[in-house]
């Protein structure tokens, strides 16, 4: 959800404000302490999000595969009529001004399944497969030392925590997204399914786009408008639905599940398809502004990753900035 790729000019001033380093390294990460990191690299910006403030809400459904009974009980991936979702694209990191064609930030996709009775499950998941700290305390190092703007301190910090490069390193690897329909998504957390015979299967969650993952040249990027996104989607959305694959990637023993900065070698990976989600429209934004979209809001046959500290840190963060931007 983070890009340090181009910190606004204005957050410098913010930057002013901070702890010193040392003090910082020190500092044991809470939901507090990482909006206002996150604040402190990107500005605080009243009523939006602290991260992922430019984008908006989509609506559709989602239709489970024969296959997904087989890895999980859970009910949206069992249920026998569509599963009616409520979504938001967006782009990382904090800048509401953040461009649509910035190559080296993730795309959010994020996800309410309607479960009726007024019951959600929420799958909140970027396009890289990786996030970029291995733990809170990790995430608050890296934003306070990217709000020093100090390019020494910043290159050494990466120097010594190669493992927070891997998700820009991705980015920078692939072309900006055409749409935010051509993209994969990642899920990024590992989790662990269970069956209706009890057996359990850990895996992470991709979407792949079925209008294959197409891209834009640096030539093409440049030339978009920042906000291309919307009039795109509204394009493609006017020929038919939006629509993704969305699989599990299965585990094997060994592959991590407590680091999110971890690569599982996901060509050697069996995969298993657990349904369609189709985007047919826009909804209003305040439907998505209303609440949060909590990956830890799993059901029964799901449940999150247990060592994974950044999992359920997410949670409180997002309360955090919630309750914020949501303050009058
Ligand atoms: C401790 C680590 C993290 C922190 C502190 C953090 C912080 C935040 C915050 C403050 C928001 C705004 C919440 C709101 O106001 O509703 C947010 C949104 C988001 N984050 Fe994170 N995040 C973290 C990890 C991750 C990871 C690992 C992913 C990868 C899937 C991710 C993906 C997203 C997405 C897609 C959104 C936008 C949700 C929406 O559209 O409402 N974040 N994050």
């Amino acid at each position: 959800m983070f890009s340090y790729g181009r910190v606004a000019a204005a957050t410098l001033v913010a930057a002013l404000s901070i702890v010193p380093l040392s003090r910082a390294h020190a500092e044991e990460a809470d939901a507090e302490s990482l909006v206002n990191a996150l604040n402190a690299v990107f500005g605080a910006h009243k009523g939006l999000r602290a991260a992922h403030p430019h984008g908006f809400c989509v609506k559709g459904n989602f239709v489970p595969s024969a296959e997904a009974a087989t890895l999980t009980k859970a009910q949206h991936f069992n249920s026998k009529t569509p599963v009616g979702v409520i979504a938001r694209f967006s782009m990382a990191g904090g800048n509401p001004e953040a461009s649509d064609a910035q190559k080296d930030n993730a795309r959010g996709f994020a996800i309410h399944f309607d479960l009726g009775h007024d019951n959600t499950t929420d799958l909140v998941m970027i396009s890289a497969p990786v996030f970029n700290a291995r733990d809170p305390d990790q995430f608050l190092k890296l934003l306070k030392t990217v709000a020093t703007h100090d390019t020494a301190k910043i290159g050494e910090f990466f120097k010594d925590n190669p493992n927070t490069t891997r998700q820009v390193q991705y980015l920078k690897a692939h072309h900006v997204p055409a749409s935010f329909g051509t993209v994969d998504y990642w899920g990024v957390h590992a989790f662990t399914a269970t069956n209706a015979d009890g057996k359990k299967q850990v895996f992470k969650y991709k979407a792949v786009p079925v209008a294959g993952d197409v891209g834009l040249s640096d030539e093409d990027a440049k030339k978009k408008d920042p906000d291309f996104y919307r009039p795109e989607l509204k394009e493609r959305l006017a020929k038919g639905p939006v629509q993704f694959k969305l699989t599990a990637i299965l585990g094997e023993p060994g592959d991590p599940t407590d680091d999110p900065t971890a690569l599982w070698p996901e060509d050697k990976r069996k995969t298993l398809t657990l349904g369609t989600i189709s985007i047919t429209g826009f909804e209003d934004n305040a439907t998505c502004d209303a609440g949060i979209f909590d990956p830890t809001t799993v059901i029964d046959g799901i449940e999150g990753p247990a060592n994974d500290k950044i999992f359920p840190m997410r949670s409180q963060a997002y309360a955090v900035s919630f309750s914020r931007r949501a303050a009058p």
